[in-house]
């Protein structure tokens, strides 16, 4: 509805630019919003507003022209000018319910669907040398809702799951796994299960044994100039990393799979030629034996300049160098229309450096957007970062333990009598859509405590307060099963009726401004408004208690439709639903 009256009033716009109301070359960005207050209408814009001085005339003025040339719509009931010279539009009931009527038949829930797009996804990307941990699961989380948001609205997404699995770290890494297989052969897989420990047994024979080191060294230098024995040790190694990574996507039902594993590892025959590329722009600086671009609006605070360190005096590269050949790969090799970055804000630097650099050496098409959707950190309940009992970093695998261990005794508290096996498989699916569900509900751009008791809880915007409203609306149509609903008619009589149907009909505008934003709580926090219409609607109108037949169907229709948004949210955000719990 809101794309209805957007495209009524750009109409508008172009008969009055033709009546010579308002300039030829004025473009002005038309929004619609919904009203908050239903007396004033259900949209209202601004636009009068925005127009008045590029026409001369006052707001109210040019809101009563607008109005006398908007084409009619058998949508709008009535249009009126509000305050300064809002212009509010009253859409008429009748157009709703058919829209939702419609909605119930579509895939698609009767959203609009946008121009699509190919849209690279650089998610997850854990670094291969340690084990995931709690610092992993907000990029995991987030991305993975906005790809299956994206992919809902028929966009062409290609997941980049950009893995740290190159760098010197891998040299003492494979020196060290080298000496155990000499060692004890096969139980070094073992020890590779824990590859936190590993990796500290491993740092801890760099730092005691000069040797080691020079092995370590010598195992790089070997592995970057392509020897086979390096290169499958290297492999095998991270072979295992990653396993241990799926093994925590297919928990948290997390969409990557081993074909979306481009890790830094795959550029590596294209660095040499970012750097040439770089010098033969004349970009590149010697610093200290280092090549270096400056680029004039990065100072520090001092106002000295701010390099981005491209090789370092010994050859190597960086993780920027990186980052800029990953970039023009994802726009001249993927034809990218958008590339998204879900990585910590702490790179936000990194991010608007070598954004910057790429652009000014064209190294991405111009119509490309590059966009770090960064995000906070996740905190224990003391305000300081997740952390165990002994201060370690907190593995994923045992924070998803936890949240399962809580949710059975959740829904076992809820359900004394419930058979183990049932009650294991709800408190799975709650377990999880809590941990996920209460990262996922907030701004991801602030810092947020994680705690286990709010997560769980059954009031708030919360996962269980969410899955429970859901099985709700499904035990009405259970109770319904032998009624036949092919000939019934959506019908918006009643006030809650009314809001409820409003609030269904916003589905697709969330999801637009979702993926837009790389946001998934605006998604969440409408599905809880979505709950809330639900809840009121039902207690002020009788379902299959109504007082005839046609309100009792078109009451199921609308519970149906509910369900349906409620199943297909969640969904979106890669949370399962539940008929009973
Ligand atoms: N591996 C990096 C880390 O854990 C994240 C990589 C993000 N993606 C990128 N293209 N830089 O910090």
């Amino acid at each position: 509805m809101k794309a209805h009256i957007q495209s009524l009033l750009e109409q508008t716009v172009t008969t009055l630019k033709q009546q010579g109301i308002i300039p030829e070359d004025a473009a002005p960005r038309i929004q619609v919003d919904r009203t908050k207050d239903k007396t004033h209408g259900d949209l209202a814009t601004n636009l009068a507003m925005m127009l008045s001085k590029l026409a001369g005339k006052n707001p109210r003025e040019l809101a009563a022209l607008i109005i006398d040339n908007l084409p009619a719509s058998s949508n709008v009931t009535k249009v009126d000018i509000a305050g300064p010279g809002f212009i509010n539009f009253f859409i008429d009931e009748n157009a709703l319910a058919n829209q939702l009527q419609a909605a119930l038949k579509d895939d698609k829930l009767g959203i609009q669907l946008p121009a699509a797009q190919t849209v690279v996804v650089d998610y997850s990307s854990p670094n291969l040398a340690k084990e995931m941990h709690v610092g992993h699961l907000r990029s995991t989380i987030i991305g993975d809702a906005v790809v299956r948001a994206l992919e809902f609205l028929n966009h062409k997404v290609i997941r980049q799951n950009h893995v740290g699995d190159w760098g010197t770290q891998f040299g003492m890494l494979l020196a060290y796994m080298e000496e155990l297989r000499a060692a004890n052969g096969e139980a070094t897989e073992i020890e590779l299960s824990d590859l936190e420990t590993f990796y500290r047994a491993a740092k801890v024979r760099f730092d005691e044994s000069e040797e080691f080191a020079t092995r370590a060294r010598h195992l790089v230098v070997e592995l970057q100039s392509g020897n086979e024995y390096c290169n499958k040790l290297w492999r095998e190694f991270n072979d295992i990393s990653l396993s241990h990574c799926h093994k925590v996507y297919q928990r948290l039902g997390v969409s990557l799979t081993r074909k979306d594993v481009h890790g830094e590892s795959a550029y590596n025959d294209d660095l040499a030629q970012v750097v040439a590329d770089l010098d033969a722009q004349g970009l590149l600086t010697e610093s200290n034996g280092a090549k270096v671009v400056f680029q004039e609006e990065f100072r520090t605070k001092e106002g000295e300049p701010l390099p981005v360190i491209i090789q370092k005096a010994d050859g190597g590269y960086l993780y920027a160098t990186t980052d800029l050949a990953a970039m023009r790969y994802r726009s001249k090799v993927l034809h990218a229309d958008r590339a998204l970055y879900f990585v910590d804000l702490r790179q936000a630097l990194h991010f608007q450096q070598v954004f910057s650099l790429a652009r000014t050496a064209g190294f991405v098409r111009d119509e490309m957007t590059l966009e770090h959707m960064g995000f906070g950190t996740m905190n224990g309940e003391d305000g300081r970062p997740f952390k165990t009992r002994s201060g370690g970093v907190v593995k994923l695998v045992d924070l998803l333990d936890e949240a399962n261990s809580r949710a059975i005794e959740l829904v076992r508290s809820k359900n004394p009598d419930m058979d183990e096996a049932t009650l294991a498989e709800i408190a799975r699916v709650v377990g999880i859509a809590s941990v996920k569900y209460a990262d996922l509900s907030k701004n991801r751009s602030s810092d947020y405590i994680f705690s286990f008791d709010q997560m769980l809880s059954f009031e708030g915007n919360t996962a269980p307060y969410l899955l429970y409203a859901y099985t709700r609306v499904v035990g009405i149509f259970k109770k319904a099963a032998d009624i036949d609903l092919t000939n019934a008619k959506i019908e918006l009589n009643e006030e809650k009726e009314k809001e409820l149907g409003t609030k269904l009909a916003q589905f697709g505008e969330v999801l637009a401004r979702m993926v837009d934003k790389g946001q998934p709580h605006l998604l969440c926090s409408y599905l809880y408004e979505l709950a809330g219409a639900f809840s009121s609607f039902y207690e002020a109108c009788p379902v299959l208690a109504a007082d005839n037949e046609a309100a009792r169907d078109s009451r199921l229709l609308l519970s149906q439709l509910t369900a349906k948004t409620l199943q297909q949210g969640l969904g979106l955000l890669g949370i399962e639903t539940l008929e009973r719990m």
